[in-house]
């Protein structure tokens, strides 16, 4: 639209251009052409009765009137065009003034409807979801489920996809929001909200300080879970606060909570954020012998509430902390078995949940070749359109690279409109790692 508009005026400068010249060349050859007095006719034919003098008709009179004509084509070849001119300023005004509208609007719904979970803005937050066992449906477990931040959604996925995931919730977690999955909201309050969501979307430097903030953090707990000391520390804490959590009362809850940022701030100390961000370069290189840890940790990065993790999909238990919540039983809700044969708290990492099983050498099968794997991680799916060999997208499998869309229009530095381009959430080298990690499962 907002095309169309600069169209129109550039047909209004033209036109424009084109009146002017065409009356200074009018002008130019009209004095050209202006001759000398050829004899005063009154004098030639008497009866006539006088009226102004040649002089006055052929200067004055002639003037008057070729200058009110002149004023009214002016009006019309220079007032015209003008006002076409600010037609698009006007059109462009409307629609920012509708956009505004709209993303006031949508922030209102926004708060209304979405921050309980998803936080203020969109900044990520917590959804409370009872667990309930598969078939009998008896309770197993009060969760606190991660509602990813919404600040960078508009890159991994379209806003069909956004809308799509709107209509009918996620996973029984979200619920549906739109009239198709049952929900309360109307088609436009669903469109008003993603016009907000336009409004809160990060840009590329502060999407890579969050992945690399949340990569520190998951450096940090990887050293933690190498320590038999620390780990088992660490376990402790958070199984406590699990079962604080179960009793319910505040007091309970708020000493556990002390203990384990109590515990963070002690780990936080050993192992400094510069050390971490040194060691994490240093394991990027794909040389390195631990470079497939760096490929974990981008899997299961927890920045913005997961917002750029695999996990959140693809690993059973993880959006809710299932290795160290704990069911009614007491048991942690996800375990795994270790090298000994026990069963211990953890996740079975690329195990499949809302996305596929990435493991047992399935993505092997399914992307032969690497660069059409990691093509597949950079662009997602889209609904209804096949991948690798035998792969049918949902539309459901977020794009990490950065994502150009057509329907908005943004000014680059040269000027120029082109079509918004959504930061990508993982570089190019982030995604190879996260992809030669998944290749590893
Ligand atoms: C009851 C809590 C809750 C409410 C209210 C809620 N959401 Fe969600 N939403 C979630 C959870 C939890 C997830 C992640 C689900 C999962 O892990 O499958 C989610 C996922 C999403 C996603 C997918 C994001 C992604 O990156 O995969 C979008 C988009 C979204 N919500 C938007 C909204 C909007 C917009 C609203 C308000 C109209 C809203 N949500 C209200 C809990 C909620
Ligand atoms: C919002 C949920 C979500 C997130 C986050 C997500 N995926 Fe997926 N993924 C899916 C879904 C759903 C599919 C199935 C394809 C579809 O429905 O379009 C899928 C499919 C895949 C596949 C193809 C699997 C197969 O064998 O068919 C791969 C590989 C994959 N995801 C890897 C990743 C990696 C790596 C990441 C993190 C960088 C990731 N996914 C993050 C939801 C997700």
């Amino acid at each position: 639209m907002i095309l169309a508009q600069s169209a129109t005026r550039n047909i209004g400068v033209v036109i424009l251009a084109v009146v002017i010249i065409g009356f200074l060349v009018y002008l130019f050859f009209n004095l050209l052409e202006t001759r000398g007095e050829g004899g005063a006719e009154i004098e030639l034919a008497a009866n006539r009765k006088p009226y102004h003098s040649d002089d006055i008709l052929e200067t004055t009179k002639l003037d008057q009137s070729l200058l009110s004509g002149l004023f009214l084509l002016s009006v019309i070849g220079l007032a015209l065009p003008l006002y076409w001119l600010g037609e698009p300023g006007r059109q462009e005004g409307l629609v920012e003034n509708t956009l505004h509208l709209w993303t006031e609007d949508g922030a209102e719904a926004f708060e209304e409807s979405c921050s309980s979970c998803h936080g203020g803005g969109g900044a990520g937050g917590i959804a409370s979801f009872a667990i309930t066992e598969q078939g009998t449906g008896a309770f197993v477990a009060s969760v606190d489920w991660v509602a990813p931040s919404l600040t960078s959604l508009l890159t991994r996925f379209t806003e069909d996809e956004v809308i799509h995931t709107l209509n009918f919730g996620r996973n029984g977690v979200m619920p549906a929001w739109g009239a198709p999955g049952g929900g309360p909201l109307t088609a436009q309050q669903l469109d008003v909200i993603v016009v907000y969501l336009r409004s809160v979307q990060k840009d590329a430097d502060a999407v890579q300080v969050a992945v690399t903030d949340g990569l520190i953090a998951e450096a940090r707990e990887e050293w933690v879970l190498r320590d038999p000391d620390l780990s088992a520390r660490f376990l402790d804490a958070k199984q406590n606060l699990a079962r604080a959590q179960q009793t319910g009362v505040s007091s309970i809850i708020e000493e556990a909570q002390g203990e384990l940022s109590n515990f963070q701030r002690e780990v936080g100390e050993t192992f400094p954020n510069e050390q971490m961000a040194a060691w994490l370069d240093e394991i990027s290189d794909p040389s390195h012998e631990e470079y497939l840890t760096y490929g974990k940790l981008l899997f299961i990065n927890r920045a913005d509430s997961g917002a750029y993790s695999c996990a959140r999909c693809h690993t059973a238990g993880w959006s809710y902390d299932g290795a160290f919540d704990l069911d009614i039983a007491g048991n942690p809700v996800t375990t795994v078995t270790d090298a000994d044969g026990a069963t211990v708290p953890g996740y079975l990492q690329g195990g499949g949940w809302f996305g596929p099983n990435l493991t047992n050498g399935a993505e092997v099968t399914q992307f032969p070749n690497v660069d059409s794997h990691i093509d597949f991680i950079r662009k997602g799916s889209a609904d209804g359109i096949r991948y690798g060999v035998a792969g049918q997208g949902s539309g459901q499998m977020p794009g990490f690279s950065n994502r150009l869309d057509d329907d908005l229009v943004e000014i680059d530095e040269f000027g120029v409109e082109v079509s918004k381009n959504w930061p990508a959430s993982l570089t190019e080298e982030q995604i190879a790692a996260v992809v030669a990690y998944a290749r590893s499962l």
